[in-house]
């Protein structure tokens, strides 16, 4: 299988780099935590308990959601379009809690092997070299210093007008991190086979450009 799978923290630069090779590469970017964020926004807006594994459960099984591929990656809950709403904040606090339950995970993670199955993909999001596409055949793991990640991070946010602090941003990934590495389910973890790149002094467009030398040299 020539796909590509990206792992690591939030704020390692896994989306922009991903975006960036998809181009380079002609293949289809897929950005796994959106779905995660989308069934989040609806918990959200429905009230639900998102610690209730049963009620989670439900609630990813009477979804729909759906990417469509572009710059950006156009996300629909249930056919309405959620793309920047996925962002705010709210959303970010509560989706590693989402993300772990079981039942969430089995159907989402099928979505997902289900667009890889039809389309040559760079896929990004925690689990997808262990997990959802473990025969990919390139697979990579981005980290970087928790200030730098945290300071990408405050640059989007504030670019996109939401009022937080670095402290904030730095708090939240680092609860983010430890909830998505601890969960019992398909933990954020680098595959044994997985490429370590340590992006915090490069730019998007250098780490692009080292894993498009991978992938084309091998
Ligand atoms: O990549 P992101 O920050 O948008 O991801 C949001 C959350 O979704 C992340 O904190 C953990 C979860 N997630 C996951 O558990 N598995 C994935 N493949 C992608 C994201």
């Amino acid at each position: 299988m020539a796909n590509v799978a990206i792992d690591g923290p939030a704020g390692a630069g896994k989306s922009t780099v991903a975006r960036l090779l998809a181009h380079k590469l002609g293949y289809v970017y897929i950005d796994t935590g959106a779905m995660y964020r989308a069934l989040t926004l609806k918990a959200i807006e429905n009230n639900i308990d998102m610690t209730d594994d049963q009620a989670m459960t439900n609630l990813a099984n009477n979804t729909v959601i759906e990417l469509q591929p572009g710059d950006p990656q156009e996300v629909y809950l249930d056919n309405r379009r959620v793309t920047d709403k996925i962002r705010r904040p709210d959303v970010s606090q509560h989706v590693s809690l989402v993300a772990q339950h079981q039942g969430v995970r089995e159907k989402l993670v099928a979505l997902q092997q289900e667009i890889a199955l039809l389309n040559k993909v760079v896929m990004d999001g925690r689990d997808i070299g262990t997990k959802v596409l473990p025969n990919a055949k390139y697979k990579f793991f981005l980290d970087a210093d928790i200030a730098e990640r945290a300071e990408r991070r405050y640059r989007e946010l504030s670019a996109g007008g939401y009022p937080v602090t670095r402290e904030a941003i730095k708090d939240m990934l680092l609860s983010r991190d430890s909830q998505d590495t601890s969960r019992q389910f398909s933990p954020l973890l680098k595959a044994e086979d997985a490429i370590l790149i340590d992006t915090t002094s490069l730019s998007a467009e250098e780490v692009a450009d080292k894993m498009y030398a991978i992938v084309k040299g091998g």
